[in-house]
């Protein structure tokens, strides 16, 4: 059986977590690639709320094998902690989990330095996690990043630490911050340094090298291609590549060793922070989708700006990353509506738009042009087998399936695991071992 990557088709929260989830028992080892704690995974177990942030969603289940891979920028004060609340439920994290050594570390300068600059843009900001994921990887970039592997050198450390410090207290100084103390942070990363020891391996040989033993990997991607660095709504993104390509990179695994690309999409759309979003609901009905789909921020605790499905962007998605086959989530959350909308054009100065543009002042000229589509009324939470759903139900799939062009392989009906339709078995099977899954 291959090896399947799990990507967010929208601008992230498309609800990756629970298909990771539902998909993990299908397979040996479970790999992030990118992102950090800025990512909010949520798995429910046994009715239980648990939220993963840095490490893969796959460590709810034993007998995994979890890798964060060398394109994750890790706080260790967040993994510990993060660690700390999956014990409390119970998920036992020994040999099971491994951080690759390449991984870069996020320092307290960069969470402090990422909040005083998000203040400082007043209405330009981003709307970041501030979780110091941005300033992680531009040090990474600047080639003064600190990598989890410098942990097992403390005379490296304290040199990389005091430098770094130093540099960024002329920051801080700047904009009328308190300096940082470098013998503190040190301190506190030499703790860190003892109880990571045991995590911190070379991931990308271990990872090679149980890929030819014929060990099967889901790799589970964070964010989501809008938010993209390179192909998302730039400047309005996050600082690495959640999109199919970046799986490479962040695992240092050649192309061929992903053979299957599943994409994550919602049944309507959400983003959460700033940046364009052509098809936003400001009245009541984005209310509604935001009461029924609890659309919180599952890191930040933010209500995420809800609108229309768009088949624009998601389309757009599809072909970055080389998706033919789409899990669509949430679709229950659309039960109480009425009346609901597609986006499948953006009309811009006049003319219809041939390509998802990405620049933000395009973007939030964009007129929408939507088809309707009548309300089902009725409820189709947890439902299982699509036969069961309501007529105007499978209108509204077979719609979204059209316009983007892509199978969607499996329907999520509900928080559960076992709220979940296996549309096509034959498809999905190509990449899934379906007598695996647990429903
Ligand atoms: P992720 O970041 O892509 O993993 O998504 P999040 O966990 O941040 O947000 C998705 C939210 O939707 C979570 O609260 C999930 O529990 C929830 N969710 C996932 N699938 C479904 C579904 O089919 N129906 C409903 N009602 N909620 C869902
Ligand atoms: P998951 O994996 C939704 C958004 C932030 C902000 C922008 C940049 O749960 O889908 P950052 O802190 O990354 O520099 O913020 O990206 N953002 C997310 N939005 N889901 C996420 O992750 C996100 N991770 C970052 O809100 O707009
Ligand atoms: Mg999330």
């Amino acid at each position: 059986m291959p090896n399947l990557l799990i990507v967010g088709t929208q601008w992230g929260d498309e609800g990756k977590g629970k298909i990771v989830d539902l998909l993990t028992s299908a397979f040996d080892i479970i790999a992030r690639y990118q992102g950090g704690h800025n990512a909010g995974h949520t798995v429910f177990l046994k009715g239980k709320k648990i939220v993963l942030h840095t490490i893969p969603s796959g460590i709810l289940h034993p007998g995994k094998l979890c890798i964060i891979g060398n394109g994750v920028v890790i706080d260790p004060k967040a993994f510990f902690h993060e660690i700390e609340e999956l014990k409390k439920f119970g998920v036992n994290i020994d040999n099971n989990l491994f951080i690759s050594k390449g991984a870069h570390l996020i320092l307290p300068y960069h969470v402090l330095i990422e909040k005083t600059l998000e203040e400082s843009k007043g209405d330009k900001k981003i709307g970041t996690t501030c979780r110091g994921i941005g300033p992680a990887y531009e040090d990474k970039a600047a080639r003064t990043g600190i990598r989890v592997g410098d942990l097992l050198n403390l005379d490296i450390l304290k040199e990389k630490i005091f430098r770094n410090v130093e540099e960024k207290n002329k920051i801080l100084i700047l904009y009328n911050k308190s300096p940082l103390n470098p013998e503190e942070i040190f301190e506190e990363y030499k703790i860190y340094s003892q109880k990571m020891e045991k995590y911190i391996k070379d991931t990308t040989w271990i990872l090679n090298k149980k890929i030819e033993e014929g060990k099967t990997v889901l790799f589970e991607g964070a964010q989501g291609t809008l938010l993209d660095i390179d192909h998302g709504t730039y400047p309005y993104v996050t600082s690495s590549n959640p999109t199919s390509g970046g799986v490479c990179c962040g695992l240092g695994i050649s192309p061929d060793k992903v053979n299957g690309i599943l994409g994550v999409t919602k049944a309507y759309t959400t983003r959460v922070g700033m940046g364009p979003f052509p098809t936003e609901i400001f009245d009541q009905t984005g209310e509604i989708l935001r009461r029924n789909g609890n659309e919180f921020g599952a890191t930040t605790g933010r209500p995420r700006r809800c609108g229309w499905f768009d088949a624009v962007a998601v389309k757009y998605a599809l072909k970055i990353n080389g998706i033919k086959s789409i899990a669509l989530t949430k679709i229950d959350v659309l039960d109480d509506l009425d009346e609901i909308k597609i986006c499948v054009n953006y009309k811009y100065k006049g003319e219809i738009l041939k390509t998802f543009p990405t620049e933000d002042w395009i973007l939030n000229e964009v007129e929408p042009i939507y088809k309707k589509f009548k309300g089902w009324k009725e409820k189709t939470k947890g439902i299982t087998d699509f036969n069961s759903l309501p007529l105007l139900t499978k209108t509204y799939i077979n719609a979204i399936e059209e316009l983007i062009e892509a199978e969607i392989n499996i329907i999520s009906t509900g928080v559960e695991r076992k709220n979940t339709i296996i549309k096509s078995k034959k498809t999905l099977s190509k990449f899934v071992n379906l007598e695996k899954l647990n429903l």
